[in-house]
């Protein structure tokens, strides 16, 4: 079924009608598509199919404004188009995803368009709370909770409400186990972003304190180290590390268990999604385990 969402993204991008627009898509590969995979799972139907494509397209128009603001050259092991074709050319192509999902949302029935948009404003709330997060070191794990929770989990928690709509069950109950579920991805990307390599992830790595991210890994470090070692933290903040700095924080984050507790804070939200669920949805589980597990 996810290759019918490939082929309805296909049609929608074949629907605008513009050479150069297939032309910048065609140089991004397909994701893991973890938000189809969930919206399958929980409506597994053709309304389902456009629904998780209108999602990919919302999804890819994210990563591509991402990738601007991030500064980021490579993006599902390939060049980012922020980087071969400009941040201008990005943007606009971002603009013309959201655009062209909104518009097949909106053909959809209430209260679909609604969650979905919403999500929307929600993620790109969270990205602007992000920029501005990284003005300074930020030691706060409510605020970061409170970011991820918008950039990431909020559309996660939509697709799944959506689908449940669409399926007629719970929404309340899939959107809980989207929230979770998203919140854990989102600390799991973070963590990943400090124990991958490129070629693993297919994006860049050691890359967000370098942007002033301050994610968790980094913020339980700021926790755990004496007062010498919080200020070498803070110096290496927003900078190009050499490699002894690099190896100094990927030592230290692992020594002090900070890697360790972000992966059990990513377990137990994921634990607490699976609380949402009835014992019969094994797949939905399995989404989560997958989840945390992965490499890449
Ligand atoms: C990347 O999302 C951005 C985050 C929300 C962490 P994915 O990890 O789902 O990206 P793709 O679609 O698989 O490339
Ligand atoms: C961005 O988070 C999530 C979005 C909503 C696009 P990141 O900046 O950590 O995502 P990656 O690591 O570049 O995929
Ligand atoms: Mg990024
Ligand atoms: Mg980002
Ligand atoms: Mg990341």
């Amino acid at each position: 079924m996810l290759d019918q969402v490939k082929l309805q993204i296909y049609r929608y991008i074949q629907e605008l009608r513009d050479e150069r627009v297939e032309k910048l898509f065609v140089r991004i590969p397909f994701g893991k598509m973890l938000r189809s995979k969930l919206i399958l799972q929980i409506a597994p139907s053709k309304e389902a199919i456009g629904l998780a494509a209108m999602v990919e397209l919302i999804h890819m128009a994210s990563l591509l404004h991402d990738d601007v603001i991030d500064e980021a050259n490579l993006r599902r092991g390939k060049p980012s188009i922020n980087v071969t074709f400009g941040n201008k050319s990005a943007i606009m192509l971002g603009d013309i995803l959201y655009s062209k999902a909104f518009y097949e949302l909106s053909s959809l029935p209430a209260p679909l368009p609604q969650i979905i948009s919403n999500a929307v404003t929600l993620l790109s709330l969270g990205e602007l709370l992000d920029v501005e997060l990284a003005r300074s070191f930020n030691p706060d794990i409510d605020r970061y909770m409170d970011m991820i929770y918008k950039k990431t989990a909020s559309l996660i928690e939509a697709s799944a409400m959506a689908a449940a709509q669409i399926a007629g069950k719970d929404t309340r109950r899939y959107g809980l186990y989207g929230k979770n579920l998203g919140l854990a991805f989102q600390i799991v990307d973070d963590i990943l972003d400090i124990t991958q390599d490129e070629a693993t992830l297919g994006k860049p790595t050691m890359s967000d304190l370098k942007e002033g991210k301050t994610t968790l890994p980094y913020i339980y470090l700021y926790e755990a180290l004496d007062e010498k070692g919080r200020e070498r933290l803070l110096s290496l903040f927003k900078k190009e590390l050499s490699n002894e700095e690099r190896s100094w924080l990927q030592e230290r984050l692992r020594d002090t268990k900070s890697l360790d507790r972000a992966k059990q804070k990513a377990m137990q939200l994921g634990q607490e999604a699976l609380e949402c669920l009835d014992k019969e949805d094994e797949r939905l589980r399995s989404i989560m385990t997958q989840l945390i597990d992965r490499t890449y």
